[in-house]
């Protein structure tokens, strides 16, 4: 099939080239002349694993090209995907403009039917008011369908989660779109759940909603563990065996963060607000999540007691593992207020080294992780590398000058680390 997809960003790059990979053909569309050009001329502007052999691959069979004209993506495609950024706004709520500027741009260039499918991220009842807004701008008068097909990809693993999604979510108002949204999804082999708009719109939300109150739980049963020396490893991995509960996103952390996660809690809040509804459990979601950063930071300063002219050395800037996004990371606002305290550091990060230094000027970025902990008085994990958990942990502990270990991560066995003769503080252990 012939398909546009409007946003090069985490979702729309990876959904075009994982599309391409299926074999449609895909026009990507960005307003941002620079990065179109970086993509035509073989560059990729985040690091995402798999991704850029995919999209050489791809370019060269000739099923992916790179385009900054929403009309030529427009004029050469049956279906136009919409993933542009829906930013946070301050009140929690999520800026629609990019969204309604790409409606009106779609619409002044349809000359015939099209379906146009919104992959971002949006509140419900988006759907609606695209279809208004495309109506009121095509000059043309011709017919379209809007679809609502949520995105369900981690960065990290954006190209894994896109070739073997666990469902697809089509919301249409019409049956008109759906046999064409099957035939692009078939070569997935996933479930394909056809709702109404506002329900898979919806979906998006409740379902980031719910994993985010998934690890604010284990973050508060981890304060539990802490007061009774449990495990909350253990107790997850407990609970994680019964089917209906699930291990995944169970794992204690200094806290979620994301591009993801909070923007949606946020916006959800709102949502149901605007509806009448006080969403308190997502507040408390929000609450916990915060409050762990805090107590992490507290594990910290009780410990060394004085930051003032103490170095601490960071493992990890980046939001989460295997990318080299640093939006909303609580990796940065940990050494950020690690920085407040008065602490100089010593950071290093696998992939996000480039995109953490403007936001934290003054810090040493060191290539090396053995290297990180010279001279430093205690060492911090702050994202969970899989890399990480094969630190020279001898090296570590004759470098610092008193071995110390906060591990926001859980990345180590605590009787090892004591073996080790690490003063080692983690999450819920
Ligand atoms: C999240 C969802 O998982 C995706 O399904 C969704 O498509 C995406 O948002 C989106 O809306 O675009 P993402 O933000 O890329 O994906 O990353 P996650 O793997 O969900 O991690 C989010 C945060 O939670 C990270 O900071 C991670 O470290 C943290 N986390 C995750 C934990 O602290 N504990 C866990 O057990 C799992």
């Amino acid at each position: 099939m012939k398909l546009t997809i409007i946003g090069t960003g985490y979702v729309g790059l990876v959904t075009g080239t994982c599309f391409a990979e299926v074999g449609h053909r895909v026009i990507c569309v960005d307003n941002d002349a620079a990065k179109v050009k970086m993509l035509q001329s073989g560059g990729i502007p985040i690091y995402e694993p798999g991704l850029e052999e995919l999209v050489k691959k791809n370019v060269a069979a000739g099923r992916l090209s790179f385009s900054n004209s929403t009309a030529e993506g427009v004029a050469n495609s049956d279906v136009v995907f919409i993933a542009v950024p829906t930013p946070p706004q301050a009140d929690g709520s999520v800026d629609m403009s990019f969204i309604e500027r790409v409606a009106r741009d779609i619409a002044g260039a349809m000359t015939e039917y099209k379906i146009i499918v919104d992959k971002s991220t949006v509140p419900v009842q988006t759907g609606e008011k695209v279809a208004e807004t495309i109506k009121r701008y095509c000059k043309n008068q011709v017919e379209c369908d809007v679809v609502s097909n949520p995105e369900f990809l981690r960065e990290g693993f954006a190209v894994e989660d896109l070739m073997k999604p666990d469902r697809i979510v089509v919301g249409v108002r019409t049956q008109r779109p759906v046999s064409v949204m099957k035939e692009i999804y078939a070569p997935f082999n996933a479930p394909i759940i056809v709702t109404d708009i506002n329900s898979a719109e919806l979906i998006k939300h409740a379902s980031n909603s719910f994993l985010a109150l998934k690890i604010s739980y284990i973050n508060a049963v981890s304060i539990i563990c802490e007061a009774t020396g449990a495990n909350v490893q253990e107790v997850a991995n407990g609970m994680g065996m019964d089917e209906r509960i699930g291990r995944r996103f169970l794992n204690a952390s200094l806290g979620f963060g994301g591009s993801c996660f909070p923007k949606d809690l946020s916006a959800f809040i709102k949502i149901a607000e605007e509806l009448r509804y006080d969403f308190g459990l997502l507040k408390e979601v929000q609450r916990i999540n915060a409050s762990q950063m805090d107590r992490f930071l507290k594990k910290i300063v009780d410990t060394l007691w004085v930051l003032k002219g103490k170095t601490i050395g960071v493992l990890g800037l980046a939001f989460k593992q295997n990318t080299d996004d640093v939006r909303t990371s609580p990796a940065i606002e940990l050494c950020q207020r690690l920085q407040k305290e008065g602490a100089a550091l010593r950071v290093h990060d696998p992939k996000a080294m480039e995109k953490a230094k403007p936001l934290l000027p003054g810090v040493t970025c060191i290539d090396d992780m053995n290297d990180v902990a010279e001279g430093c008085d205690a060492l911090v994990i702050a994202t969970e590398w899989e890399e990480f958990k094969k630190l020279d942990l001898e090296r570590a502990r004759k470098h610092l000058s008193h071995p110390i270990l906060f591990d926001g991560r859980n990345l180590f066995d605590p009787k090892e680390m004591e073996k080790l003769g690490f003063i080692y503080k983690s999450i819920g252990r």
